[in-house]
C-alpha cells in the first residue's frame, strides 16, 4: 500500500508514519512545518507545502500520481481551541480550506480512500457520561465545528464520487510511542504540569466543584501509539469490503481518569512531591467526556492496551528525552 500523511511530521501524524514504515508500507509525507518537525519523519519523502495555499491542489495532484498513491490519512490542521475562538475565519480557511483542496485532488487523482482526524470536540459539551458517534454533536467553538464540517465533507465526496472514508474523533491524546516523537508542544494537560513541576510551580487544577467524584473534570487519556494502531485498523477496513463508506469512530479508552487522579499518577512517576492548587473552573470545560468505545471495537477490532499509567511514564520519558 502507498499512503501519503498529511501533517505527518507532527506528534500523532508521525506515530502513524513511523507504524506504516515498520509494516513496509510506502510513505510520503505532506507537512508545512508550522509544527511539525522533518527529523520525524524518518527516510520517508516529504513535501512542504499548506494545504490551504494557493497551487496546493496541483502539487497533491502531481504527489499522487508520482507515488501512485492508494489512501490519505490526513492530520494537517490548525488544533487549538482558544487560538480558533480568536482567528475563526483562518481556522475555517485553513482547516476546511485544506481538506476542500485535498478531496479534490483526491478525486482528479482517483485516490478513494481516506482516514481523516476528527476530534471529540465535534461533541461540544454532551449531557451523557459517555458519548456515542451516533449521539447529538454540537461544537461550541470554531477548532470543533471544521471537524464536524470535515466529516461532512468526507460523506458528502463518498455520495458525489464514492470516497470511502473512516474518521475518527481523538479523545485527550497523550504519551510517546518512541521518546523523539514526543509532543513538542505544550497545550494540553500533561505537558502543562510536566512544565509546571519543571519550573518549581504547582500545577494548577481548572475548578474543583464539578459534579464528579472528586471534583475535578473527567476526560478519557489515550495512548498516542494506542491511537496510531486504530489508524492502521481504519486503513485495513477500508481496504476490504467492510463498512459502510462513511464510518465515524470514536478513538478512546473509554475509561475517565480526572485531573485530579492524572496529577497523582504524574506524581508517581516523576517522583516530585508538588501539590496541586486548585483554582477556578475554566471557561468551556464539560464535567466529563468519556468515549463509548463499543463501534471502534465491534467494527476495526481495535480497542486500546495503555492505560493512564503507560501514557504519563511514556509522555514523561519523551520530554526527558527532548531536555
Ligand atoms: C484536560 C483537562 C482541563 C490544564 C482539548 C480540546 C480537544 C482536544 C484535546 C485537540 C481539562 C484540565 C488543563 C491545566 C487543568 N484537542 N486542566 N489544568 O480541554 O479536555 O481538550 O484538547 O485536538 O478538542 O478541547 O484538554 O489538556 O486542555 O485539559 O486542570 O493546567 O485538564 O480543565 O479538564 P481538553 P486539556
Amino acid at each position: 500500500m502507498s499512503v501519503l500523511v498529511t501533517g505527518g511530521a507532527g506528534f500523532i501524524g508521525s506515530h502513524v508514519v513511523r507504524l506504516l514504515q515498520q509494516r513496509g508500507e510506502e510513505v510520503v509525507v505532506v507537512d508545512d512545518l508550522s509544527n511539525g518537525r522533518a527529523d520525524r519523519v524518518g527516510d520517508s519523502p516529504l513535501v512542504q507545502l499548506d494545504l490551504a495555499a494557493e497551487g496546493a491542489q496541483e502539487v497533491l495532484r502531481r504527489t499522487f500520481a508520482e507515488r501512485s498513491v492508494d489512501a490519505v490519512v490526513h492530520f494537517a490542521a490548525r488544533k487549538q481551541v482558544g487560538e480558533s475562538v480568536q482567528k475563526p475565519a483562518w481556522y475555517w480557511q485553513q482547516n476546511v480550506g485544506g481538506q476542500a483542496n485535498l478531496l479534490q485532488a483526491m478525486q482528479d487523482a482517483g485516490v478513494g480512500r481516506l482516514v481523516f482526524s476528527s476530534s471529540a470536540a465535534t461533541y461540544g459539551a454532551p449531557q451523557v457520561d459517555v458519548v456515542r458517534e451516533d449521539g447529538p454533536a454540537e461544537p461550541i467553538n470554531p477548532y470543533g465545528q471544521t471537524k464536524l464540517v470535515g466529516e461532512w465533507m468526507n460523506r458528502a465526496a463518498g455520495v458525489a464520487w464514492g470516497l470511502r472514508s473512516a474518521n475518527l474523533r481523538y479523545f485527550n491524546v497523550a504519551g510517546a510511542g518512541w521518546p523523539d516523537l514526543g509532543d513538542s508542544v505544550v497545550m494540553n494537560l500533561i505537558p502543562i504540569v510536566f512544565t509546571a513541576l519543571d519550573a518549581g510551580r504547582a500545577p494548577v487544577v481548572f475548578g474543583g466543584d464539578y459534579p464528579t467524584p472528586d471534583g475535578s473534570c473527567i476526560r478519557d487519556y489515550v495512548h498516542v501509539l494506542d491511537l496510531a494502531e486504530a489508524h492502521l485498523a481504519a486503513l485495513d477496513h477500508l481496504a476490504g469490503d467492510a463498512g459502510e463508506g462513511h464510518d465515524v469512530f470514536n478513538v478512546g479508552t473509554g475509561t475517565g481518569a480526572s485531573v485530579l487522579e492524572v496529577l497523582r499518577v504524574v506524581r508517581e512517576v516523576t517522583g516530585a512531591r508538588v501539590e496541586p492548587e486548585v483554582r477556578e473552573r475554566r471557561a468551556g470545560d464539560p464535567p466529563q467526556l468519556v468515549a463509548d468505545v463499543g463501534r471502534i471495537r465491534g467494527e476495526l477490532g481495535w480497542s486500546a492496551s495503555k492505560g493512564l499509567r503507560d501514557t504519563v511514564a511514556s509522555a514523561w520519558e519523551a520530554w526527558r528525552a527532548a531536555r
